[in-house]
């Protein structure tokens, strides 16, 4: 078949695609969002906001004890304190807000709400941060769990072979040896289409396990780990944030949809990004994991994650459309041996 025939039939095929399966809604997240997509539903069914939807979904995951990445009970920072960081952005108005390094308040996303749309500023970080939330109603607590303190105590005493903080890895259960030695980068990112076409997205995380004090990720910045254009779609990323941050991950996830790219090969195209700045030196790449996800305006949407660890765990994220909500596989750029 010659190129331009074959250029003509994809291009009736995509209109078709678009044309029969576009649903009213939808809703994408990182795998995490998964058990509280449910709550988003409900709001888009009703005809809310999209930002509204996103919040219910990540705000949820915010309140979860077990979530061990986001909010409540999110592994502190080297000192013991959560820090949380989180991002919004609103397709319609083209507004975004953000907070960084916020302590005791749990749903650092509904304060980055609240910054879009109470001030004339973009972000806030810190006691600037808690102090607004706090002016707004927000509640002060300890986010600290029992799970989460006694996790930190074991990677605080790991991190001295003199003085009092001593410990031996080999004496801490496997699971919490798991977390030490490669302390995760969890975050949740989410965005959603409305019925009016709105696309809006949310991204929020506790960090980095145990980064120093004061450590900002990706999460909280504007394209970095979160990126949203009501013209072309919408993009977010789990995973080291440094290396978001150094190639604008998100932004350029939406860049590469505006020219053309399907959400998932764009995720790919902007991790092939990553790899490059270490000219695609696997040795280097192992030290670190990230994934992207994207949402483009005809509800088409993909992930695609560096590295596939194994088999057994395959990259997902989570799709739905009002039927139901499930994960979907993720593509990867490369295969852990
Ligand atoms: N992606 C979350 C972080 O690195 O902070």
């Amino acid at each position: 078949m010659y190129r331009r025939d074959f250029l003509k039939l994809s291009a009736a095929a995509v209109t078709a695609n678009l044309e029969v399966k576009q649903p009213p809604f939808l809703i994408v997240s990182s795998a995490n969002g998964l058990s509280a997509m449910e709550q988003g539903v409900e709001l888009l069914r009703k005809g809310n906001d999209a930002l509204d939807a996103v919040i219910a979904v990540v705000s949820a995951v915010e309140d979860d004890p077990e979530e061990m990445s986001v909010g409540y009970g999110g592994l502190p920072n080297a000192d013991g304190e959560v820090e949380l960081d989180a991002s919004v952005m609103h397709g319609p108005t083209r507004s975004a807000g953000a907070v960084a390094a916020l302590k005791y308040i749990k749903n650092p996303s509904k304060v980055a709400r609240l910054v879009m749309e109470r001030t004339g500023h973009l972000m806030l970080v810190g006691e600037g941060a808690l102090k607004f939330a706090l002016a707004n109603g927000f509640r002060r607590e300890e986010l600290l769990t029992k799970k989460s303190r006694e996790i930190w105590l074991k990677w605080r005493e790991l991190q001295s072979d003199k003085g009092a903080w001593r410990r031996q890895l080999e004496t801490v259960d496997v699971s919490v040896a798991k977390i030490i030695s490669n302390p995760p980068t969890g975050t949740i990112t989410c965005f959603a289409k409305d019925l009016q076409g709105g696309i809006s997205g949310v991204t929020s995380t506790s960090g980095l396990a145990f980064k120093m004090a004061g450590r900002v990720g990706d999460s909280p910045l504007i394209g970095a780990g979160l990126y949203v254009d009501n013209d072309v779609g919408a993009a977010g990323a789990t995973g080291r944030g440094e290396e978001c941050i150094k190639v604008a991950g998100a932004y350029a996830v939406v860049e590469c949809m505006r020219r053309g790219a399907m959400p998932e090969e764009a995720c790919l195209e902007v991790l092939k990004r990553v790899s490059a700045r270490y000219n695609h030196d696997r040795s280097r790449l192992k030290t670190f994991n990230l994934q992207f996800y994207a949402l483009d305006k005809h509800a088409r949407h993909g992930s695609a994650v560096l590295w596939l660890q194994s088999d057994k765990e395959r990259p997902k994220y989570a799709v739905s459309d009002g039927k139901a909500a499930v994960l979907r596989n993720a593509a990867w750029l490369y295969e852990a041996d």
